[in-house]
């Protein structure tokens, strides 16, 4: 366990989840799997030796400090509904793209052009609980073909507006084999989402090592 004094907890076990939890037992973070279907969940982690232990949401909610929520934004959304004030106190990490099918075998912006998943996010949820943009400014691909890239770690891109949970998801990207460099608050959440310029489908288009990062930004 590296973050020894906040338990995590990924919910969601698709395509996203299912590769942050591959990367987080490679770097030797524990954490709790939920998803919808528990077989699905108690597969993965059955598989991740002994770094994951699947368990329901609800559990997962109530057990864990920091979640991060590997869910589209709708469902994100219906689950802050659903969770309400059982998150407060909570780190809420979210690498939600806010896009969907544009019908041509592409994908479009869902939200309006100026904003972000993670400020809509962040506004629904109850006071105390913290959002931090994380994990989503790579495809599923790219994330890990680039964990624990020699010999210059691969950054992965955050956000945050309270210090202390961005300090904690900082730790969570070492874990999982990346350096984490900050954008900056909230405000700049729109930039690492899927489009903006610091995303790999957006401006910066690739992966960048910390040097390169920090021109970008
Ligand atoms: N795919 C990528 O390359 C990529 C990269 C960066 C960021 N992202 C972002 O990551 C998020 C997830 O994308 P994905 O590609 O991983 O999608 P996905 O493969 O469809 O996985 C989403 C998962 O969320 C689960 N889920 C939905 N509601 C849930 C709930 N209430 N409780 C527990 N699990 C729930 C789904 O379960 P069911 O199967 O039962 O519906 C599914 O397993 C999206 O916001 C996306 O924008 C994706």
């Amino acid at each position: 366990m590296t973050i020894s004094d906040s338990s995590v907890a990924i919910i969601g076990a698709g395509n996203i989840g299912s590769i942050l939890a591959a990367e987080f037992a490679a770097g030797g973070q524990d954490f709790l799997l939920a998803g919808r279907d528990a077989d699905v969940a108690r597969k993965i982690a059955a598989s991740l030796n002994g770094h994951a232990e699947a368990v329901s949401v609800d559990e997962a909610v109530q057990r864990a400090g920091v979640l991060v929520i590997a869910v589209w934004l709708d469902d994100f959304k219906q689950l802050i509904a659903q969770y309400g004030e059982r998150l407060a106190g909570k780190v809420i990490v979210d690498p939600s793209n806010p896009v969907g099918p544009d019908g041509a075998g592409g994908y479009h912006k869902v939200i309006g052009e100026q904003e972000s998943a993670g400020q809509i996010l962040a506004g629904l949820l109850p006071a105390g609980a913290q959002l931090v943009k994380a994990f989503g400014t790579l495809s599923g691909p790219s994330l890990s073909a680039a964990a624990r890239q020699e010999p210059e770690r691969a950054v992965l891109f955050y956000a945050a507006d309270d210090e202390a949970a961005g300090g904690l998801v900082a730790d969570l990207i070492r874990s999982a084999g990346f350096d984490p460099v900050q954008v900056g608050g909230l405000d700049q959440s729109i930039r690492i989402e899927m489009f903006g310029d610091l995303h790999e489908v957006g401006a910066l288009g690739r992966v960048v090592t910390r040097s390169e990062a920090l021109k970008a930004i």
